[in-house]
């Protein structure tokens, strides 16, 4: 006997939580490790956020929320996308509120694949994309985007991956894991394609969009490519911007029919997110934005810091991001090589685990985001557990053979 549905056996738990765990295990039995696989900020939520949610509770705000979101968190939305990215969205039917940007991806997709559809996912994409897409029977083509090309995709790739079968292809800027920022053009080229395939969605992951370094502006899909405002998902959230993956609030902007048909999933599921998260999300748009760009400051100091140790490691072969917390690094140079176990590492999972067993620094494999081989470190952690892990690194690495 099974518990399990069929479609079950197409899905795994996610790698990087399954890297976690692997590293917490040691943890448990004493071994030091430092933690890099997890895409979460270290920093705490701001305080006016969570004063905003303590005054929710008091003032009895603990019943459900309509399905659509709150809306005087739809409406802090609307002003959001307007403000920040020069795109109007109706808070009464063009915007849905979501248990964090991932239910909003989930329902998207539940509420327009038929099985046998395909979605174009660029590669390095996030583990989840795949995951949902198998779920729901759809089928994913992968367009490969090579480092060569800074993480962004060939047109001639694009075109080649696109078709009557296609329903969605799905962007995500700044990019998990790449950190690749795509400017206005790669947007526009990616619109142009999709353009000549009427039935084919656009899914823009814009969750990174206030994490992004040296002044590179950050460009939404909507922006680029206003022409397909009827074809577009924008998908955002605040885990990342405001510290507030616990908190669970996503959401996404987009044509009626597709935002109601989402909202009427949210309403037969799970109803609404936490209406006293929602308040705190409603002051983390309309309040005080300074913590968003002081940690985004933050956050390229770690990524300098990072990419100046990792130069002096030479098997790992970092590129700098220009977004979001993550550094995608080459480790083909590993590949081939013995540890002192007498095992040869043969591809980037094997170079993770050895990572992991020898360096005591977990990060996640590149095969996790389809595209070998690289490891993924975060840098939404301490500078002090970065420099550890650059040495536990470097120890590590000397110690392969060739
Ligand atoms: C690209 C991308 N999209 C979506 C999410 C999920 O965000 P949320 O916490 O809002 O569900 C993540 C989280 O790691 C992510 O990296």
């Amino acid at each position: 006997m099974t518990l399990q549905a069929s479609r079950m056996a197409s899905i795994t738990t996610s790698p990087s939580m399954a890297v976690s765990e692997a590293a917490k295990a040691m943890m448990a039995d004493g071994v030091d490790v430092v933690n890099l696989a997890l895409g979460e900020p270290d920093f705490a939520t701001p305080d006016n956020v969570c004063a905003a949610a303590f005054a929710a509770i008091r003032e009895g705000r603990t019943d459900y929320a309509a399905p659509a979101g709150d809306p005087d968190l739809r409406r802090a939305i609307a002003h959001k996308l307007e403000h920040d990215n020069g795109l109007t969205y109706d808070p009464a039917g063009e915007i849905t509120v979501g248990v964090g940007a991932k239910q909003i991806i989930f329902n998207a997709m539940m509420a327009t694949l038929e099985p046998g559809d395909e979605v174009v996912l660029l590669a390095p994409y996030f583990v989840s994309y795949p995951a949902v897409v198998a779920l729901l029977g759809g089928v994913v083509r992968v367009v490969e985007c090579r480092r060569e090309n800074g993480f962004g995709p060939l047109r001639a790739d694009l075109e080649a991956a696109l078709s009557e079968r296609t329903r969605w292809v799905l962007v995500n800027t700044p990019g998990n894991p790449s950190g690749a920022v795509f400017d206005i053009e790669d947007l526009a080229m990616i619109g142009d394609v999709v353009a000549a395939h009427p039935n084919a969605l656009v899914m823009s992951d814009e969750i990174y969009e206030k994490i992004i370094f040296d002044g590179v502006g950050f460009t939404s899909f909507g922006q680029a490519c206003p022409g397909l405002r009827d074809r577009t998902l924008i998908v955002n959230g605040l885990s990342k911007s405001h510290c507030m993956t616990g908190w669970r609030v996503g959401y996404g902007a987009g044509p009626a029919e597709l935002i109601g048909a989402m909202t009427k999933l949210a309403s037969q599921s799970t109803t609404s997110t936490s209406t006293i998260s929602q308040v705190a999300a409603t002051e983390a748009l309309m309040g005080d934005q300074s913590s968003v760009v002081e940690n985004c400051k933050r956050y390229q100091a770690r990524r300098d810091l990072l990419m100046t140790g990792l130069a002096e490691i030479p098997l790992l072969d970092a590129i700098a991001p220009e977004g979001a917390f993550y550094l995608f690094v080459d480790c083909s140079a590993m590949i081939g090589r013995r540890a002192p176990s007498g095992q040869v590492i043969a591809n980037d999972v094997d170079a993770a685990e050895y990572l992991l067993r020898e360096g005591r620094v977990a990060c996640v494999p590149g095969a996790a985001y389809g595209l070998e081989p690289f490891v993924r470190f975060s840098f939404a952690t301490s500078d002090d557990k970065l420099v550890k892990a650059l040495g536990q690194l470097g120890d590590a690495v000397s110690k392969l053979e060739s």
